[in-house]
């Protein structure tokens, strides 16, 4: 009989946002009058539509495959040069980041997911608690931990809490670590490092011969002045660092798919055998070997962002957003909760009142306010006891959310 990956089955929940969806789905079919004024704010999936520069970028590279003169078949794995020198220009202008280091995807999801691909075993990894669960889940999966204790913290990783004392940024570790998965602007809790925390990391990992995965995929949204917008801002961060950025939330793409990773060539690891090998080959080998590249059209929309006109709709998309996610800020303070995140980023992350657990607020929320958030603990030990709401959705939902908030938190 064919031998399975025993790892999955350490995997004791479902991933939290299609257990999420369930949840729903049977108050839904056992309440389908409240299901009628359902609003989501749980997973933080756009709501407005796609810009028309994309469409209509999109549009023309369609008529282009319709065409024998123009017509493209497979493209180049890493993805298009005009997307990549785009990126570089528009993304990453005087940070020292060279067009062939941008590697085109389909999605950070999977990117963050894939990239332990080529990683040996053995390696000591840290990661933020709370934390995108995907960072977590990929490697159990790949067989880089023990068994989930009954908090759900699997034996050989290396948590970092995050906290309100922490400002939700975590203390650099005192033991030395391999690979640190940083997001900022930080999925979930919203919160944002500073360009000094940034530079302590960036120092830990020199020291230390680490690589910070660092998951910039909410980097536009980023409103304060001072805050980094990129690890590469950060001196020597091309030696210790790789970044994921994404164009799901930026420019509504997250069913239209396109993502990439900056991998600096000047980035390094170790081999078995001792000797130092530039990352930036490896993962150019896995992706020519799992990948064919984004598709076409995709790559076209993800660049025409970049037109003037696309950078118009982009921030009129980013401000929708964060207007929303300002109101529901409001909302939760004013009904004497803890508030937290949703300055820099779309997610707004709060404490649950005195004495209610973060599945028990999902239920009071879903059963009583007809809106669903997600728990805080679906992100980890540390997440217990908060919530997060997501700011993606429409300014009468959000309006109607604040509502909510006021009449039963
Ligand atoms: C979230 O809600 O945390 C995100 O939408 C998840 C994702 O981007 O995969």
């Amino acid at each position: 009989m064919a031998r399975l990956n025993d790892n999955f089955l350490k995997l004791k929940a479902g991933y939290l946002f299609p257990e999420i969806a369930r949840r729903v789905r049977v108050f839904s079919e056992t309440n389908p009058e409240a299901a009628k004024n359902l609003i989501r704010c749980g997973i933080g999936d756009v709501t407005e539509p796609l810009p028309e520069a994309s469409r209509k970028a999109m549009h023309e590279a369609i008529d282009e495959l319709g065409n024998r003169e123009s017509f493209r078949g497979y493209g180049p794995e890493q993805g298009y040069e005009f997307l990549r020198q785009a990126i570089v220009d528009n993304q990453f202008a005087g940070l020292g980041i060279e067009a062939d280091e941008v590697f085109i995807s389909d999605g950070s999801k999977c990117d963050t997911g894939n990239i332990l691909d080529i990683f040996g075993p053995g390696n000591v990894i840290a990661i933020t608690d709370p934390v995108y669960p995907v960072y977590v889940d990929t490697n159990v999966m790949a067989g880089n931990t023990g068994e989930a204790d009954e908090n759900g913290a699997f034996e050989g990783l290396v948590y970092l809490p995050c906290n309100a004392d922490n400002n939700f940024v975590p203390a650099i570790p005192d033991q030395k670590v391999d690979l640190i998965y940083l997001c900022y602007p930080n999925n979930p809790t919203g919160t944002a490092a500073t360009r000094e925390q940034l530079q302590a990391w960036v120092e830990y990992a020199r020291a230390n011969s680490s690589i910070i995965l660092y998951d910039a995929a909410y980097e536009a949204f980023i409103q304060e002045d001072d805050v980094p917008r990129s690890i590469f801002e950060i001196e020597g961060a091309h030696e210790c660092a790789m970044e994921f950025r994404s164009f799901s939330k930026i420019a509504g793409f997250t069913g239209v798919r396109c993502a990439y990773i900056v991998i600096p060539k000047a980035l390094k690891g170790t081999l078995a055998d001792g000797t130092s090998q530039a990352v930036h080959p490896l993962w150019s080998r896995r992706h020519s070997t799992k990948f064919n590249g984004a598709s076409y059209p995709v790559q076209r929309g993800a660049a025409a962002i970049f037109s003037e006109e696309g950078k118009a709709e982009t921030q009129a998309l980013i401000e929708h957003y964060m207007g929303n996610a300002k109101l529901l800020r409001e909302a939760c303070e004013k009904s004497g909760l803890a508030v937290y995140g949703g300055v820099n980023a779309p997610y707004v992350w709060v404490a649950c009142p005195k004495g209610v657990t973060s599945w028990g607020m999902f239920d009071k929320m879903l059963e009583q306010a007809n809106v669903v958030i997600t728990p805080g603990a679906g992100f980890g030990a540390a997440g217990e006891g908060y919530f997060r709401i997501s700011a993606f959705n429409s300014r009468a939902n959000v309006e109607e959310v604040c509502r909510r908030i006021a009449e039963f938190l």
